[in-house]
């Protein structure tokens, strides 16, 4: 079986982080804590993190409540020049926010760089919402009267994060809840603390009072309980794996709280005969490997034409073997580890049924143990053939495994499209409109590509999914829906 090209790189001297720290009306020093350890070596522990305890947690909903009251009390456009100030902060503080992401959870540095951009312009986007129309006038049937439309924030609001993103991802909700009026109690995941703390850092000092953010570093076991059910708290925004987004759902929805849950993908990249191979195949690495396929928007399945399959095939086998493998604070690195030993144990748990489903493996395939790359959380990036069924096709694996599956026509590509069980993104390469505007008008995915790669997010447009992949109303430019509650009011003049 071939295997992809592995090089050794892991660095001697690494980056000291700052100490993660819990924020619930001021920051504070914990006793309880928990090592993180650099996941492409696992050798070195990078930092420290709280473990935030209940009673903690149901303080921080207490100080959320006030902030709520507080917070909401600042006119619209004066928050969006504190979230203006934040933004530039980030933008100063990005190389040492990136370094941060890149020790904890592992992507290579440019990427992490990439995301901390990223956060500064959703950051700047969110604003100026304060200065957009609100809603609508309306005429009421009697003399001397006239109704409008508001929106009102919806007070204390948890917002719950995952490690692939984790920058981009808080920040993208942090960002429009303050905006919006709302005090937020921030869950980052347990994997990228320090990430966590300097990003509140930045908030804090561009002016959110203490009491209007919170962040809560521990464990769900722990302190999830209380996020989910507290009576103060009015929503919860979550971004993380389906099973876990529909017990959150379940439990918040039944105690009447709003719920935006970002979820899985198994997002389809469609080649047809006539695309420009060229820009396809750089999407497919860019969406397939990049982050090492840790990203919700991943493409995972390239469905190809059977004219060209050959073809890509080949080409693609020959990038993955030339990906390089290591330390992602290693200049030129461009696949790093997974982010921790279970995300690496279910992925390869993942790929095991992949092939017992009948998948063929042409590159990778297994951990890349090579020298110091066996104190990592490694997997050499992996390319699939294979039946359009079982895990490769259908399962989100979320890892570096990107499977090829042949198909006929745009029929059959659509068809493939809309058969699994989600519906975040999918992207087609094609030089025909009307192979184009079929796949855009007859899939079912909140983001559809033409002539794109299946990653990304524009600040002002919605991003969220159909089907399995989004529960609630989508994010970035639709992050108003979740964010206020639209009022009317009634109002006669003369009495
Ligand atoms: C994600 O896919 O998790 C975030 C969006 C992206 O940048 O691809």
């Amino acid at each position: 079986m071939p295997r992809a090209h592995e090089r050794t790189t892991i660095i001697n001297t690494l980056p000291q982080l700052p100490p993660a720290r819990l924020h619930i009306g001021g920051w504070i020093e914990n006793s309880h804590n928990a090592e993180v350890r650099d996941p492409a070596d696992t050798r070195n522990i990078v930092a420290s993190a709280p473990r935030a305890t209940r009673a903690q947690a149901i303080e921080a909903v207490q100080v959320a409540v006030r902030g709520s009251l507080e917070w909401r009390a600042v006119p619209a456009i004066q928050r969006g020049e504190v979230i203006r100030r934040a933004s530039e902060i980030i933008a100063e503080r990005a190389e040492q926010l990136a370094v941060a992401a890149t020790l904890e959870m592992g992507k290579p540095i440019a990427e992490s760089r990439g995301e901390a951009a990223r956060a500064v312009e959703h950051a700047r986007y969110f604003s100026t919402v304060g200065r957009e129309a609100q809603g609508y006038t309306a005429n009421l049937n009697e003399p001397d009267a006239q109704a409008f439309t508001l929106r009102s924030p919806i007070g204390v609001v948890s917002v719950i994060t995952p490690w692939n993103f984790p920058i981009m991802i808080p920040n993208w909700k942090i960002a429009p809840a303050l905006a919006h009026g709302n005090s937020v109690i921030l869950k980052p995941a347990e994997v990228s603390p320090v990430t966590a703390t300097l990003l509140v850092q930045c908030y804090l000092d561009a002016g959110v009072p203490a009491s209007a953010l919170s962040l809560l570093i521990g464990k769900s076991s722990e302190i999830g309980d209380v996020l989910l059910t507290a009576p103060e708290i009015a929503g919860v925004t979550f971004t993380g794996s389906t099973e876990v987004g529909r017990k959150i759902s379940a439990t918040a929805v039944g105690l009447g709280k709003r719920v935006q849950a970002e979820m899985g993908g198994k997002n389809a990249l469609v080649i047809m005969d006539d695309a420009n191979l060229d820009k396809a195949l750089e999407a497919v690495m860019v969406g397939g490997f990049g982050t090492s396929g840790q990203r919700c928007t991943s493409s995972s399945r390239i469905l190809v034409h059977e004219a060209v399959f050959e073809e890509v095939q080949r080409r693609l086998t020959e990038a993955v073997g030339q990906l390089r493998v290591g330390h992602g604070l290693t200049a030129g690195i461009n696949a790093g580890p997974l982010a921790s030993e279970s995300a690496l144990e279910d992925v390869m748990q993942g790929l095991e049924r992949a092939v017992a489903d009948g998948a063929t493996v042409v590159a990778g395939g297994s951990r890349a143990e090579d020298s110091d790359l066996a104190n990592g959380w490694f997997l050499q990036p992996t390319l699939l053939t294979g039946p359009a069924t079982g895990a490769a096709f259908s399962e989100e694996i979320f890892g570096p495994i990107v499977s090829l599956h042949s198909i006929k026509d745009i029929d059959e590509a659509i068809r493939l499209n809309n058969e699994v069980e989600y519906g975040l993104s999918a992207s087609i390469y094609t030089s025909n409109l009307e192979a184009a505007n079929r796949f855009i008008f007859e899939t079912d995915t909140g983001m559809v590509h033409v002539n794109r790669p299946t990653v990304g997010a524009e600040p002002h447009l919605p991003f969220g999914g159909s089907k399995a992949s989004a529960i609630g109303p989508s994010e970035l430019g639709a992050a108003h829906q979740f964010f206020t509650k639209t009022r009317s009011a009634h109002v006669r003049w003369k009495f």
